[in-house]
């Protein structure tokens, strides 16, 4: 790799202040190579407890969420992923820093996978963390029917807890028989809110998940939202969890003192003192829409004595991310319009992002992609965004390959995320470093918005003519 060319570039600033020193996420192939098999396929699985029917739903091997991919900070792993669909498919590894032709994005980083082909996936992990895979093709329906998991990178020195729980939360849209509504087209929805379900799943099965703790315990939760729309409102009955992490980049620990805004994409990581009495009890509620609440978990106390506490959390150990660099960053505008309530939005382009719908001309197409980037940047150069939402919907803004930082309320730099929720009529800021060659998405993760408008790339342009991306 050029190294002076380096030099001139934020990537050096910002291990020049100390705070990232990273290796190049893809720059080796390191620790151990792991072999996995993931075969998306249709399955019935009971999603609603032996009283009801079983669901006919899309799944990787025949679970929901998918199988755990569960492998220490620096292993590689080599997923062949064989699609046993009727329809062609990816799969995107949401949050892990990896090479472009990694990243599962259908027309921009790799052919879609048509039914009765494989394609493999390799890649080393650079970050300990809570992250997730989903398919990249119609994202709506198949994660609206089923596909997704969880990814779990662990520390090399992981924490000290009496337990490791993972939350996949997610909704699905059933019909009295229990069969999943076929409507995943629905111009309303894509216009709207999206496609919100009427059963909220933990882990696959209708919630509350049912948490089984001692007194004085320590539980670490990752919690994952892999609902296609649905943003929830996660209120801790009984509880203060500390944050250690947001979209698996450990943070300054803080006390989750009050209900918090979780959205589609987005995990956090807590850490749960089970402070509560013997043969106590307490909730998890979602509380997005009051009036609707969605019961998400239960903490349920044990008769057994309280064990004896530990030592307050000092927090994770951090991730070598790249700090942006404010001084001398390119500044840039998103600006989002449409949706229903909006004079922009027409049939063929319900939403714009820059004033661009999607590229075929109609809502909900498989891909949806503007055909050009939006932004170029030279890589290694810090970026702020300025995203200026002129709708009266949500949008969680999801980055594929860079991890920002949000401009909080009070104007500082918050934690570093790879999505974040901006609100109707609110501009949100953001900074990263463009760290990786290549064209990545940018899109709202509410998938019917996606696939109708709110969905583009920007381009990393490498700055040394030999590839900054060489094969392992
Ligand atoms: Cu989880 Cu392109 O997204
Ligand atoms: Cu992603
Ligand atoms: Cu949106």
């Amino acid at each position: 790799m050029n190294r002076r060319i380096f030099l001139k570039s934020g990537l050096a600033s910002a291990a020049a202040i100390g705070v990232a020193s990273a290796p190049l996420a893809w720059s080796a192939r390191s620790g151990r190579v792991r072999d996995h098999l993931f075969i998306a396929q249709p399955a019935r699985l009971n999603l609603l407890g032996q009283d009801y029917p079983a669901t006919d739903v899309w799944a990787f091997n025949n679970m929901i969420p998918g199988p755990v991919l569960r492998a220490q900070q620096g292993d590689t792993v080599r997923i062949k992923f064989r699609n046993r669909l009727s329809m062609m498919s990816t799969i995107h590894w949401h949050g892990i820093r990896l090479p472009n032709a990694m990243d599962g994005v259908p027309g921009i980083t790799q052919p879609p996978v048509k039914p009765g082909e494989d394609f493999v996936y390799e890649f080393p992990l650079p970050d300990a963390g809570t992250f997730w895979y989903h398919p990249h093709v119609a994202t709506y329906e198949q994660i609206g029917r089923g596909l997704f998991g969880t990814i779990v990178v662990e520390e090399k020195n992981p924490p000290d807890v009496d337990d490791d729980i993972t939350w996949a939360i997610s909704d699905v849209m059933l019909t009295r028989d229990a069969t999943i509504s076929p409507n995943f087209k629905s111009l309303h929805d894509a216009a709207h809110a999206g496609r919100l379900g009427n059963i909220v799943l933990v882990n696959g099965e209708r919630g509350p998940n049912v948490l089984d703790v001692r007194a004085g315990q320590r539980i670490r939760l990752r919690i994952l939202n892999a609902a296609s729309a649905r943003i929830f409102r996660l209120r801790f009955h009984g509880h203060q969890p500390l944050v250690v992490a947001h979209d698996g980049h450990p943070c300054t620990p803080y006390r989750l003192t009050d209900s918090f805004h979780f959205s589609p994409g987005n995990r956090i990581d807590l850490i749960l003192d089970c402070t509560g009495a013997p043969n106590s009890s307490f909730e998890v509620e979602d509380e997005f829409f009051p009036a609707m609440r969605n019961k998400i978990a239960l903490i349920k106390y044990s008769s057994r004595s309280p064990q004896a506490a530990r030592k307050p959390f000092e927090g994770l150990e951090p991730n070598a991310l790249y700090e942006p660099v404010l001084a001398g960053a390119e500044t840039v505008k998103m600006v989002l319009e449409g949706g229903a309530l909006s004079n922009k939005a027409t049939r063929e382009a319900i939403w714009l992002m820059n004033g661009k719908g999607n590229s075929h001309g109609s809502h909900m197409d498989t891909h949806g992609h503007h055909p050009d980037p939006l932004f170029v940047f030279d890589q290694g150069c810090t970026v702020r965004c300025l995203i200026d939402n002129r709708t009266a919907w949500f949008h969680p803004m999801h980055f594929h390959g860079v991890v920002f930082r949000e401009r909080l309320p009070n104007g500082e730099w918050g934690p570093f995320k790879d999505s974040t929720l901006v609100w109707p009529f609110k501009t949100q800021e953001i900074a990263f470093v463009a760290e990786s060659a290549g064209d990545w998405m940018i899109h709202c993760h509410v998938a019917e918005h996606q696939h109708s408008g709110l969905m583009g790339t920007f381009r990393v342009a490498s700055l040394c003519k030999t590839p900054v991306v060489p094969k392992a």
